[in-house]
This record gives C-alpha cells, structure tokens and sequence, in this order.
C-alpha cells in the first residue's frame, strides 16, 4: 500500500534517493533527538549521508513500512515520517517517527502532517494509532497530548545514550478529533 497525502500546505509521500540531502539537513536540525536515536563509534548522534541511506533502503525491505518525505507545495523537504502499518508487538500501526526541521517548528506543521496520517488510518477502518515518546522529550509529549493521544503502555528501548524509558500514547480514531484535510 502506498501513502500519498495532501494537506493544507504539506504532501507526504514516499521518500527516495533525491530527498537525502534534505532529509540529512531535518535529521542534524535536531541534535538532541538524534542522539537518542542514532550514533556512530560510540558518539550519540553521530550520523551521515550513508547511515542514511542505509536506513531508507533498510525501511524499503519492509513493505509495511512507509518512510514518508514531508514536502511543502513548491517541493521544499521539511521532514519526515516513519509509519508501520502493524506493529510486531501489539499489530496496532505507529508513528514511528516525525520529524520536523528546527527552524520550521512550532507553524503547526507536525500537527497537519499528524492529522494527514490519522485521517488516512481512520479511511483504512483502524480503530488506534499509536507512537513511542521518550523520556526527556517533553515537547513531542506536549504535542501528542495536544492532538489527543493518551498513554496506554510503557516501555524500554535501547539508545545510544543507554537505555530509554518510553510512553506508548494512543489515538482512538474517528473520536472526533481529527480535523486534517488528507486526500
Ligand atoms: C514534536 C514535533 C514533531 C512537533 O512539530 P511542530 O510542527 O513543531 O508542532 P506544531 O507547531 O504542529 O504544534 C502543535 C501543538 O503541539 C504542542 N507543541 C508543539 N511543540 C511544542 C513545544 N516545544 N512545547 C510545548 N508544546 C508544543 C502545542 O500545543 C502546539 O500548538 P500551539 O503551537 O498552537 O500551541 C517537532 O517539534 C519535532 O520535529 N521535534 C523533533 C523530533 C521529535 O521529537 N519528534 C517526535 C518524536 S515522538
């Protein structure tokens, strides 16, 4: 299945080996989130070109799993999203990862891109979202908590930095919350 949306001022839709560059740019905006998901020669957050690219191809293999570019209308990468349709653990799909440049934070973006990909969950008759927040990353939760997401669970995951508590939150679609304009 392949996720193409368009909503206000963003498309997402799949990323490829022309939105690496740009992608690369989202990825080092974020030094503090990256380090607690990538790193290299025991350096947390030590990340390039090739790492990736390695990534991207590793998410192609996996046809549940969508690596989205966020685009404005003139084309312009401002992000990236990580969605998998079930989860291995519990089959429910995940937000694996959103993610927006720093320095277009904060204009609602995260929130439109969120809603797209709810909408599109909620058209495909899924009943719950869900997405890992990290201990620490007090303004994802801030986020989640304000589209609506409730914590459900807890976990552990490992990172480069050791390892992270998390907070698995949950959107029950079709609640009424949801007011994206995803086509
Ligand atoms: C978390 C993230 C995706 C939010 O995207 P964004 O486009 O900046 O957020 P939005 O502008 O859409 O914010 C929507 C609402 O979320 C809440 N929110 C967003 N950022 C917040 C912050 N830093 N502190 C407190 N609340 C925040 C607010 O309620 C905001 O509404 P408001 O601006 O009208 O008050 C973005 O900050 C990001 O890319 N962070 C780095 C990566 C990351 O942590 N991703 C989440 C992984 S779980």
């Amino acid at each position: 299945m392949t996720i193409a949306l368009r909503t206000q001022r963003l498309v997402l839709d799949d990323a490829g080996a022309a939105d690496v560059d740009a992608l690369l740019a989202v990825a080092l905006s974020n030094p503090a989130f990256l380090a607690t998901h990538e790193g290299s020669e025991g350096e947390p957050g030590r990340y390039d070109r090739s790492m990736l690219e390695r990534d991207l191809a590793m998410a192609d293999l996996d046809p549940l799993r969508h690596t989205l570019a966020l685009r404005r209308h003139d084309g312009e990468v401002v992000g990236w999203a990580d969605v998998l349709d079930e989860h291995p653990r519990d089959g429910v799909p995940w937000i694996g990862l959103l993610e927006l440049r720093a320095d277009v934070h904060r204009q609602g973006l995260g929130r439109e891109a969120a809603q797209a990909l709810a909408d599109w969950y909620a058209g495909q008759g899924v009943a719950r979202l869900r997405v890992g927040v990290d201990d620490g990353n007090e303004p994802a939760a801030a986020f989640w908590r304000s589209l609506g997401y409730r914590p459900v669970d807890r976990r552990e995951r490992p990172s480069p930095q050791g390892r992270l508590g998390v907070d698995v939150l949950e959107l029950a679609l079709g609640g009424g919350l949801l007011t994206g304009d995803a086509s």
